[in-house]
């Protein structure tokens, strides 16, 4: 009996500083989601358990090993036992209610995290190799980054472009997987103003490490601010000058014509709109609308001097041509 007690205030003492020094060691990023919180308590009463187990086997083994050690000059076997039928109950009922226990918590803790709020904010999140990209339908805003409003659920509807990729914002504890063919939720409260980052958990390819993008928590007029500052850029991309210069980019003209003065293949645009061009033929012309219209549609019509005609014929509409020159004509 003297020995169950002393193994009993061991194991308790154990058991606290095992507690004591998984806590201490801070196995888990900072908490910044309502249903962090939930999970958080289950990983607690985790770390309890595992030191009150790991206690329980290390100590009656070191004790024993030490205590029961065969004494100088012991030959004997040691004392027979033959089974324990009240011992085998116990360690079988016991751990069945501790088992059910924690299903009861794992449950509670699911519904906890799961609860649906009707009025979160939908974001849609395409999910590719290997970049994110998230959608704002409220208000028709793209962005590479994904910006929320503090204390306000939001429900992620994300899809896969090619293969499963995972959502995972440690911050927040959740994680979900995005499969191909499908649309899978996510939902989260952010708790805590912040940059957190979310990366992909499930290996995707090549670039699987390098698939991450900004999350950034902010408050309720931020994110309403931001929301207007991402319109209005997005409105400013309308005009002609915009959709040409959006053209340009996506076609690749810088590779020949430099927009700040620069000689390249081609002729620099800086100042083009306007200036008198010196033609391979030997007259000139004018840069207005009708040249650099023409110019768009059959390159090799004016060719400036000192060039060669190798610019290809580009497949414009008549309308992207008139955004182009408008694009061109900015360039003072
Ligand atoms: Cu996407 Cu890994």
């Amino acid at each position: 009996m003297r020995h169950f007690v002393i193994v009993g205030i061991l194991v308790i003492i154990m058991a606290a500083l095992t507690y004591a020094g998984l806590n201490s060691a801070g196995l888990m990023p900072i908490e910044a989601s309502a249903q962090a919180v939930s999970i958080d308590s289950l990983w607690n009463y985790e770390l309890i358990a595992m030191s009150f187990l790991f206690a329980l086997i290390v100590v009656p083994i070191i004790y024993s090993l030490v205590i029961f050690r065969r004494k100088k000059g012991e030959t004997g076997d040691g004392e027979h036992i033959e089974g324990n039928t009240r011992l085998e109950i116990a360690w079988t009922v016991i751990p069945l209610f501790m088992v059910i226990g924690l299903a009861y918590m794992g449950a509670y803790s699911l519904g906890e995290v799961r609860r649906v709020d009707p009025n979160a904010m939908v974001v849609k999140v395409t999910a590719s190799q290997w970049q994110w990209k998230f959608e704002y339908p409220d208000s028709g805003v793209i962005s590479t980054e994904l910006r929320l409003p503090v204390n306000r659920q939001v429900v992620l509807k994300m899809e896969s472009l090619d293969v499963i990729h995972s959502f995972w914002v440690p911050e927040f504890r959740l994680k979900q997987d995005i499969v191909p063919g499908r649309v899978t939720e996510y939902r989260v409260t952010p708790s805590l103003v912040g940059n957190y980052k979310v990366r992909c958990s499930e290996i995707c390819g090549t670039s699987h490490a390098y698939m991450e993008s900004p999350v950034i928590v902010v408050s309720q007029a931020d994110f309403d601010g931001w929301i207007a500052e991402q319109q209005a850029f997005t409105a400013a991309n309308q005009t002609p000058e915009g959709k040409g210069q959006a053209l340009v980019s996506a076609n690749g003209c810088a590779a020949c014509h430099s927009v700040n003065g620069a000689v390249g293949v081609g002729p620099t645009w800086q100042g083009l709109f306007g200036s008198t061009v010196e033609l391979e033929v030997g007259s000139s012309v004018t840069a207005d609308e009708a040249y650099l219209t023409e110019s768009l549609k059959d390159p090799k019509a004016k060719v400036v001097k000192g060039f060669q005609p190798t610019m290809p014929i580009y497949p414009f509409t008549d309308e992207e041509i008139a955004n182009i020159v408008a694009y061109i004509k900015t360039l003072k």
